[in-house]
């Protein structure tokens, strides 16, 4: 953000009392009031009070994660035969789109009434990516308490892309989500090393604590003795999404007993990240002064899978020119 740059928020609401606030800094959703199973209504995902909280601290809770969310390995990668070094940020990986991601830029904004438009342009060479890209993400939310992201991108040269939305969610919201339950429509996911970066296998989840087919809670294996749940300190994996790419279809569903509160999730892309929140650890004092300790919130990160430039056997992250990438999520909420 630049000095004299103004931030706006835009609210969208709908005829069920739900109501989403985005901000164009960063595409930050940074509430989304639902009701639970007694129409309470309540906050469910994490953030700060004010803006002040986003600037200063990056968690990337509910922001727009690009050029490419997730992991690049030494942020390195080859096109055509050459060699491009991005931005490192994560050790010596690059995470979340770089130093300067697309979570930390203004958008500008255009809303409507049930619906808001923000596009970037971010130009050739930023943190590192070739190409001009033009992004539009497309926020919407339905009567039917669907609030939809449709994301777009064309670039002048070859490039990589992966867009998602980090939001935190918390269905209970006043303890941690160990309790949620949880389903992945997946059969594998892909482990990674203990930098988080993804071996390139594609690896079954039969019989381990990555299988989420049945509603699970997170808190039933997430201590296991398992060297791919040591590794992240919890769930922090890719999912490799049933029925491929490209084919909006259900993928998740989260499910708070306490609160009747449910989170379902639809995808377009190949594959989702569960972060089961384990780099929070109480330092973050977040909305209404609650620090957010471990597992506090959870994530699911509609993506292509991590590191996919240097893996050429996951579903391909390049855009070329005229070409146009499209995906959409939707995170729709009822309750049970
Ligand atoms: C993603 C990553 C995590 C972590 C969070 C942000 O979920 O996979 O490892 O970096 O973002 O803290």
């Amino acid at each position: 953000m630049l000095p004299g740059q103004e931030v706006q928020i835009f609210t969208l609401s709908n005829n069920q009392g739900v109501e989403v606030r985005i901000i164009n800094y960063g595409g930050i959703i940074v509430s989304i009031n639902v009701p639970d199973r007694n129409g309470k209504i309540a906050d469910v995902v994490l953030g700060h009070d004010s803006l002040a909280g986003y600037l200063t601290r990056s968690c990337y809770f509910g922001a727009l994660c690009g050029r490419y969310a997730n992991r690049i390995a030494g942020g390195r990668f080859r096109l055509h035969g050459v060699e491009h070094q991005l931005a490192t940020n994560n050790g010596s990986h690059h995470l979340h789109g770089g130093l300067r991601g697309f979570d930390k830029v203004i958008w500008i904004a255009d809303a409507r009434d049930d619906a808001l438009k923000l596009a970037y342009l971010s130009r050739d060479g930023e943190e590192g990516y070739p190409g001009n890209l033009s992004v539009t993400i497309n926020y919407s939310l339905t009567d039917d308490n669907d609030l939809r992201i449709e994301y777009f991108a064309t670039t002048d040269k070859d490039t990589i892309i992966n867009l998602t939305n980090h939001s935190y969610f918390n269905l209970a919201t006043t303890r941690t989500v160990l309790d949620h339950q949880v389903t992945i429509h997946a059969d594998a996911f892909t482990p990674i090393d203990d930098t988080l970066i993804p071996t390139g296998e594609l690896r079954s989840i039969a019989g381990t604590p990555m299988d989420f087919n049945s509603a699970t809670t997170i808190g039933a294996r997430i201590n296991t003795d398992d060297l791919q749940l040591r590794n992240a300190g919890g769930y922090d994996h890719n999912f490799v999404l049933r029925a491929g790419e490209n084919i909006l279809r259900e993928v998740a569903e989260v499910y708070e007993p306490d609160t009747g509160r449910v989170l379902t999730v639809l995808t377009t892309q190949p594959g989702m990240q569960f972060y089961s929140g384990n780099f929070l650890n109480g330092s973050i004092v977040g909305k209404n002064g609650r620090p957010y300790i471990k597992h506090f919130g959870l994530c699911l990160e509609t993506q292509h899978f991590p590191d996919s430039p240097n893996h050429p056997n996951f579903p391909s992250t390049v855009l070329r020119p005229g070409e146009r990438y499209h995906h959409v999520t939707v995170f729709k909420f009822s309750v049970r």
